[in-house]
């Protein structure tokens, strides 16, 4: 794909879409990872002398809260960079283009939040042109937003001359395109999380291209479930029940092997200060609910973890932001941050939960698109990638 590398930016307004989508605190980012994921495509852009203009959106504002400014992002960019990050007024209108027409090379203005206007998520063409207006070039470095066909990730794209792809956009969709065309075998998936409804698209992917899928987190009791199991007080709703059964049956006809864990870290209830005791088996006691794989579960996951050529992990294995069932999160993180074979990690709470554990930087690649990541998997269009094409 054509990235920001290839084209001539210098002295040229370029429109970066990034993904600023971040926590903040009391005002405070209190986790920067997409900003500087972001890094190397705005220093690149300083370096050749372009005229940057960001754009991101921050939560889904229903108006334009001030707490949902872009402003904490932009400072946070300001110190992880040493450039001065000025604050546009608003995102489009004369006050705005006023802004972005002073801008000197190797300047950045940050636009405020996209979505404190109603055309962004609408996809409208005529807010598009705003945004267009601001620049000569457009960036998608966004590729967490990726899957959102919104103005700035989508319209804006066909109203410019030059549409490329940022440097970690461009990254996410090549590791992810290899992950499932030529990955170094085996190939290993690890997918937890809650539903099997949000995951059966990616099962089903990895059914085709994967050697082993290992499931975790609350969503093996629907597999437990539909095995003939008693799931006690475990998280299993009954939309998930169909998926899962659909999903065992073509894992029956696939040469991938489909895991469940053997074993289980039950709870009375979700809470820090739950009873729990281990489970030797599957069969969910009345009163208990199961958060947690047991020790013979992570033994085996973490043997094929560390066979794999190549691993992919989605989600965690228990409710690990409570300490007695954080163990099998944490033991799959480590598997998978000591595995030798390549490691790719989907955003979201497998992210989060490989922050935690301050494991963040040792695998091959941490994806700053949590639903996107899932959404490339499962095969489906992300209309902002598509628009570059
Ligand atoms: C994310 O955090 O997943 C992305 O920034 C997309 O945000 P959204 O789900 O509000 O569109």
């Amino acid at each position: 794909m054509r990235t920001v590398a290839d084209v001539d930016v210098e002295d040229r307004r370029v429109l970066v879409r990034v993904d600023f989508n971040v926590p903040l605190e009391g005002g405070q980012v209190t986790d920067d990872t997409r900003i500087r994921a972001a890094l190397p495509t705005l220093e690149l852009l300083r370096e050749r002398g372009a005229r940057t203009v960001l754009v991101s959106h921050l939560g889904r504002p229903k108006d334009r809260e001030p707490e949902l400014s872009m402003r904490p992002a932009a400072d946070r960019l300001a110190e992880l960079t040493g450039a001065d990050v000025t604050l546009a007024p608003g995102v489009v209108g004369p006050d705005v283009e006023a802004f972005a027409g002073n801008l000197q090379p190797g300047d950045v203005l940050m636009l405020e939040n996209v979505r404190f206007e109603p055309g962004e998520t609408a996809n409208d063409p005529d807010f598009a042109r705003g945004l267009a207006a601001l620049a000569d070039v457009y960036v998608n470095d966004a590729f967490g937003a990726a899957h959102r066909a919104h103005a700035s990730t989508e319209a804006v794209a066909h109203e410019v001359d030059v549409a490329v792809a940022g440097l970690l956009l461009a990254r996410e969709v090549e590791t992810l395109t290899r992950l499932l065309e030529s990955p170094q075998r085996p190939l290993v998936a690890v997918l937890g999380g809650a539903k099997v409804s949000d995951k059966i698209g990616v099962i089903d992917r990895f059914l085709q291209t994967a050697d082993t899928i290992l499931v975790g987190g609350a969503m093996c009791f629907p597999f437990l479930h539909a095995l003939g199991h008693d799931t006690g007080n475990s998280l299993c709703a009954d939309e998930d029940l169909e998926p899962a059964r659909t999903a065992l049956n073509a894992a029956d006809r696939s040469d991938c092997r489909l895991e469940l864990p053997s074993d289980l870290i039950l709870g009375d209830r979700f809470a820090a200060d739950a009873r729990y005791r281990e489970l030797d088996g599957l069969d969910v006691p009345a009163g208990w609910m199961g958060l947690d794989v047991g020790r013979r579960t992570v033994e085996r996951y973490r043997a094929a973890i560390a066979g794999a050529g190549t691993v992919f992990w989605n989600g965690p294995m228990g409710a690990f932001e409570l300490d007695p069932f954080a163990a099998g999160t944490r033991a799959i993180a480590e598997a998978v941050a000591e595995a030798p074979g390549a490691t790719v990690v989907g955003g979201g709470d497998s992210a989060a939960a490989l922050q935690r554990f301050g494991l963040a930087d040792r695998v091959t690649h941490l994806s700053t698109g949590g639903g996107a990541a899932l959404e490339f998997i499962e095969g489906r269009t992300l209309p902002g990638v598509e628009a570059l094409r």
